[in-house]
């Protein structure tokens, strides 16, 4: 609000001012409200800072008003949930489910089958099958019973093919393959479908970016869903983990490759913990281009999932860079949509890009819940003339409403003004945060904005003495 008054110092005496340029910097608009005018989820994990109430006060801010799907980065995991053989502790899991309720967001339950993060009692029954079967069920009926209704989806099997180019069951390190092979997954699958009928259950593993070539993972996972679909094994989704690194560029297109692999098998394809990190080397020393970059890859992977209609989920593993598993365990940096200080970076102006460039009616759901296919595509309307003071009939602003006479219109690189009687002067530019980013002088009704960074402005044009601002995607 302080760049608000002083941008518009002239004419801020008037309400109408303070009201126009509310709705063209948008709070009411958010990559959530957008995702939902779409039927898509986009969500982001809670931290352990957050279950142990040891986190900014904008954390939950953002959370809320960004995201419409939730997971526990740890606190649903198998040693969170039960840590001592049949005693079980929902403390934190409840926490977050009525944190969710309270804010209208979809939950996700992450993990139950998994060979890491096991309480050291269950590896104390190394090898011996029937028991470790008993130990798989009886966790999977208490938790996925505890939580039955609340839960929307669950991560079913976590992490179990081999590493890349060497495609198979993990054979090594998971105490539930090695002791009951892998009739464990479709084991799984089938109990916990038999606790929550409802629920989505999910296969979910990393390096399924990494393409469907011979012996990859993700050529591997699209045979097992095969089979499993032909047995009548409940699955209903994969997640891709999609960990990526800012050099991993041919990755989007990858994912796009599994989605349509798995459409075939009637399958959800979700992206469930989509990190995009830099060398931890590089930390303090990254500029506006290598924000740019990353934003290009967060985007692509959102035009995927946008295009793909048996796409549901965009998650990411975190929400502010502050706050990651990338620096403390990944020798990576700086992955996320929000700084250190919670401020949105490229990659979250990139995010909103793709979806105003995504109009909602276009895009399908695999969800059946009734998507409003009213809503307007925002992007449509920014590109034609608005005239934001049509509902307010006060007298400042009937004197104003004349001098807004003028279009704005982007093509490619270029902005155009028309419809002016008064010649532009200039344009300016602001980012989504009202800083000024752009000025230029308006030659014959256009401005070359080619070396504008991709993203999601604000452009204000002076004709005369009027001034004129709309909302302008530049890609
Ligand atoms: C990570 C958490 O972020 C860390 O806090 C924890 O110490 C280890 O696990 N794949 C998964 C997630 O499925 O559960 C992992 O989360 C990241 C990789």
């Amino acid at each position: 609000m302080r760049f608000i008054s002083s941008l518009f110092g002239i004419l801020a005496s008037t309400s109408f001012i303070g009201a126009g340029f509310t709705s063209a910097f948008a709070a009411d608009e958010t990559i959530r409200s957008l995702a939902e005018e779409r039927g898509r989820f986009i969500g982001t994990i809670l931290n352990s800072e957050w279950f142990n109430d040891n986190i900014e006060p904008e954390f939950e801010e953002i959370h809320k008003t960004q995201f419409n799907v939730v997971v526990a980065e740890n606190e649903m995991k198998f040693d969170a949930t039960e840590p001592k053989e049949n005693v079980f502790n929902y403390t934190k899991g409840d926490k977050m489910i009525a944190y969710a309720q309270a804010n209208n967001i979809r939950v996700r339950g992450h993990a139950l089958a998994w060979h890491s993060q096991v309480p050291g009692w269950v590896n104390d029954y190394k090898g011996q099958k029937e028991k470790l079967l008993k130990v798989l069920k009886n966790h999977i009926d208490s938790v996925v019973g505890h939580w039955k209704g609340k839960v929307a989806e669950w991560d079913v099997v976590n992490e179990a093919v081999n590493d890349e180019y060497n495609a198979g069951w993990r054979s090594q390190g998971s105490v539930w393959y090695e002791g009951i092979g892998a009739e464990f997954l479709d084991s799984a699958f089938v109990w916990t479908h038999a606790i929550d009928p409802k629920a989505e259950l999910c296969y979910n593993d990393y390096s399924l970016e990494w393409g469907m070539r011979e012996k990859s993972k993700a050529s591997f996972v699209v045979e097992q869903v095969k089979r499993w679909k032909k047995n009548g094994i409940p699955i209903t989704c994969v997640g891709t983990q999609t960990h990526i690194e800012i050099a991993h560029e041919t990755t989007p297109q990858n994912v796009r490759d599994f989605a349509k692999a798995l459409a075939e098998l009637g399958v959800t394809l979700n992206i469930t913990e989509l990190d995009i990190g830099f060398p931890k080397g590089s930390a303090g020393k990254l500029g506006a281009a290598d924000y740019a970059k990353q934003g290009h890859l967060y985007r692509q992977f959102m035009d995927v999932f946008l295009e793909e209609p048996n796409m549901g989920e965009f998650v990411i593993w975190g929400l502010t860079d502050a706050h990651s598993w990338l620096d403390e365990q990944q020798g990576k940096t700086e992955g996320l949509l929000y700084d250190k200080q919670y401020k949105p970076k490229p990659a979250f102006d990139s995010i909103m890009v793709s979806l105003k460039s995504h109009p909602a009616a276009e895009v399908k759901t695999p969800y059946t819940f009734a998507k409003d296919t009213t809503a307007n595509d925002t992007t449509v309307r920014d590109t034609t003339v608005t005239d934001t003071t049509a509902k307010d009939t006060s007298n400042a602003i009937a004197k104003l409403r004349g001098l807004q006479k003028f279009t704005i219109h982007l093509a490619g690189r270029t902005l155009f003004i028309t419809g002016t009687s008064a010649k532009p002067s200039t344009v300016e530019l602001f980012d989504m945060q009202g800083r000024p980013v752009f000025s230029a002088k308006c030659e014959n009704g256009s401005v070359d904005l080619k070396n504008i960074t991709e993203g999601l402005y604000v452009a204000r044009v002076h004709a005369g003495s009027a001034s004129y601002m709309q909302r302008a995607v530049i890609k």
